[in-house]
């Protein structure tokens, strides 16, 4: 019998760590799967997906920038996808294909389950007002915090989630000179890839307090700038996103092999090998 067929597509992605996770997962959980590496250029992605699905592939992660645009190639979108506007997993099953978006969920997972944040109640920074930020304001939302705010360089873009968002929790907006700086912020979120191009932009320091808890959804093998800007602020702590990417491929792993790794063992060595 032949080997299921797994991978990542995105544009660039020769840097994806998303193979190694999942050989770690499959070697964890006893699972024989094949998870390649597929640099596709966006004029090819329907043309790519529909190859993939044809010779027999099982299931695709999705990573930038495809993320929006791939929706339009699923018959079936989850809640959770839609809500994202946005899917990063594809399984295709009985000629069908099925689009989720894990990202939000592996976002909490991290935050709750592994740093031990209580949300309820909080008060939330968000950084940043781009695909990253759709992605995870809803399931924010859901853990009942006090306050979210949507802060952006271009206030329009920060607008429209917070309205998009509004019937679902206490979300507002506004521009990074204009975020309200007496509020006790437990967390912030930095959601911007300012920090993918070497940038650190003005963000609102007086925001940051020795209370406050700071998360990049970047990561790299040196701190980001942002876990920079915040240790210079004073934050209580600063993660960068490694958990939110482990926890995030793990509920893809668990929608196509129906089990779930052991992510702190996996944590743990991504960690050593950091
Ligand atoms: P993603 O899907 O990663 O969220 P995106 O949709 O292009 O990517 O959004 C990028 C986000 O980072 C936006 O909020 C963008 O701010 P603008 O809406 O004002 O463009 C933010 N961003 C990127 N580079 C930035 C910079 N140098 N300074 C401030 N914000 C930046």
């Amino acid at each position: 019998m032949s080997v299921d067929r797994y991978g990542v597509m995105g544009y660039p992605v020769t840097q994806s760590r998303s193979p190694m996770i999942h050989r770690l997962f499959a070697a964890q959980t006893g699972q024989e799967i094949q998870y390649e590496l597929l640099q596709v250029s966006p004029d090819k992605l329907e043309q790519a997906v529909r190859q993939f699905q044809r010779t027999g592939g099982k299931g695709l992660n999705i990573t930038v920038p495809h993320k929006t645009e791939v929706t339009r190639l699923v018959d079936h979108l989850s809640e959770r996808a839609s809500t994202a506007g946005a899917v990063n997993t594809l399984t295709f099953k009985e000629g069908e294909v099925h689009g989720d978006n894990t990202d939000g969920f592996g976002l909490l997972r991290d935050l709750v389950v592994n740093l031990e944040i209580t949300l309820e109640g909080m008060k939330i920074l968000v950084l940043g007002a781009g695909g990253a930020t759709r992605g995870i304001i809803g399931p924010l939302l859901e853990m009942q915090p006090t306050s979210l705010i949507i802060a952006n360089r271009t206030l329009g873009k920060a607008e429209a989630l917070a309205t998009h968002f509004s019937r679902s929790g206490p979300v507002s907006a506004c521009r990074f000179n204009a975020v309200p700086v007496k509020e006790d912020y437990g967390l912030i979120i930095n959601a911007t890839s300012a920090g993918v191009r070497g940038q650190t932009p003005p963000y609102p320091g007086a925001a940051v307090s020795d209370q406050t808890i700071c998360y990049d959804l970047s990561y790299g093998l040196t701190p980001t700038p942002f876990s920079v800007w915040a240790k210079e602020q004073g934050a209580a702590q600063s993660f960068m996103g490694w958990g939110m990417l482990v926890e995030q491929a793990a509920e893809s792993f668990r929608i196509w092999r129906d089990v779930r790794p052991d992510t702190a063992e996996i944590l743990a060595r991504m960690t050593i090998s950091a």
